[in-house]
Parts: structure tokens; C-alpha cells; sequence
């Protein structure tokens, strides 16, 4: 089976791993939201063996995922579930969740679902990291990151950058304080939250 493939994956994930590093240097058990291609799953299992990494997307990532996973098992690297985030979360004790490129692709409504599940169910997660494009107070941070709202406002009004403030407002609702702010290569961020 030819597997679906993001190049943009390739070229952060080992940006990402170094900040991973140390995010989840004391995490057990970390949940992956909108696993989407899963190359950043099995990287990140890989390169974090002192962790279990359960992949997660919407049903119909599921079979590329679980592909993936079985071209490149990892003995650390679990199955993925299914996971919409407006259903009911997984069930496992996750102490720390991290998820990619979903925030402007999820509409605002997901976002908030996403929130609430760390506010209700996932009560054990103390580390959260988000990696993507962020505005800032409304601005865009680059003209590469304005187009790339524009494009995905064409393809669809629900999505497009968010404001780094309101994910910051979300986590803290739920108990998160923001604790880095990671500049990323491509004009991407990786926001760091723990309670
Ligand atoms: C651009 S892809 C990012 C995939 C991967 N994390 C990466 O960085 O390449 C966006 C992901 O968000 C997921 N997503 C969108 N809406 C979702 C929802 N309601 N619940 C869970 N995942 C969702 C998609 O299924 C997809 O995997």
C-alpha cells in the first residue's frame, strides 16, 4: 500500500522531537490528536522510548495510520483509536497530549471540543503541547502564513489560523498556563502548556 505523505512532516519533525524532548521528559503516556499521515507518530515513539504514543484521528485517517504502523512498528507505538474530538475521548490514563496542524483545520467549535475534553475527561493530562501557525492579537506573524489562512478560508470558511490568545484563553479555562512559546522553523509555533 502506497501511504499517504507529508513532506511538511518530514521537515519538522525533528524540530518538533527537540522541544518533545523536554516537554514530555516526565510523561508516561502522551495522546496524539489528528495523527493524520502518522509519520509524526512513528518518529516521535521512536525517538521517545521511555513513552507509550497513542495515535488518534477521524475514521477515515484510521487505515493509513494503522498501515503506517505496521510498515514501522515500534514496540512503544500503539494502534490508533478512533477519535473525533466531538465524541467522547479515549479511554487511558494519557498524561500528556500533543497534536499538529489541527487548530486551523478543525473549525472553532472542534477547538472548544478538544478544550472541553481536557477540562472533563482527559483530567490526568499536564502537559499539552501545539504545534502550527498562530496569529498574533489578529496579525499574521508572515505573508506565507496570511496566504496560507486565504487559501484555506477558499477551500473552506470554518478553517484558518487562530489566535495564539485564544488558544492560551482555552488552556487556561482548563486549568493550562503557558509556559514556552516556541519559535518553529516556517513560521510555525509550538505552544507548551502545563498544570
Ligand atoms: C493538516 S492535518 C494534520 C495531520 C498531522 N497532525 C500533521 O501534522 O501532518 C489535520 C488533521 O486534523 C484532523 N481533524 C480535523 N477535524 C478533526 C476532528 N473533529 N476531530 C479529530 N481530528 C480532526 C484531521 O483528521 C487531520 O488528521
Amino acid at each position: 500500500m502506497s501511504l499517504p505523505f507529508s513532506q511538511a512532516c518530514e521537515n519538522n519533525k525533528q524540530p518538533i522531537l527537540s522541544v518533545l524532548t523536554s516537554a514530555f521528559a516526565k510523561s508516561s503516556a502522551v495522546l496524539e490528536v489528528g495523527s493524520g499521515t502518522g509519520q509524526h507518530a512513528t518518529y516521535f515513539a521512536e525517538q521517545l522510548p521511555h513513552l507509550v504514543w497513542q495515535p488518534s484521528d477521524q475514521g477515515e485517517y484510521l487505515p493509513a495510520v494503522t498501515a503506517r504502523i505496521q510498515q514501522q512498528p515500534v514496540a512503544n507505538l500503539r494502534p490508533p483509536l478512533e477519535f473525533n474530538v466531538f465524541d467522547a475521548a479515549p479511554q487511558g490514563s494519557f498524561d500528556a497530549l500533543f497534536t499538529a496542524n489541527t487548530c486551523h483545520i478543525m473549525p472553532k467549535l472542534a477547538v472548544e471540543a478538544l478544550f472541553k475534553h481536557l477540562e472533563q475527561s482527559l483530567v490526568n493530562v499536564s502537559k499539552l503541547c501545539i504545534y502550527g501557525p498562530f496569529n498574533n492579537n489578529g496579525d499574521y506573524t508572515s505573508d506565507s502564513n496570511a496566504a496560507f489562512d486565504q487559501s484555506l478560508k477558499q477551500q473552506d470558511p470554518s478553517m484558518g489560523l487562530r489566535d495564539q490568545q485564544w488558544i492560551v484563553s482555552l488552556a487556561k479555562e482548563c486549568g493550562f498556563r503557558l509556559v514556552a512559546d516556541h519559535k518553529m522553523p516556517a513560521n510555525n509555533q509550538l505552544l507548551e502548556f502545563e498544570r
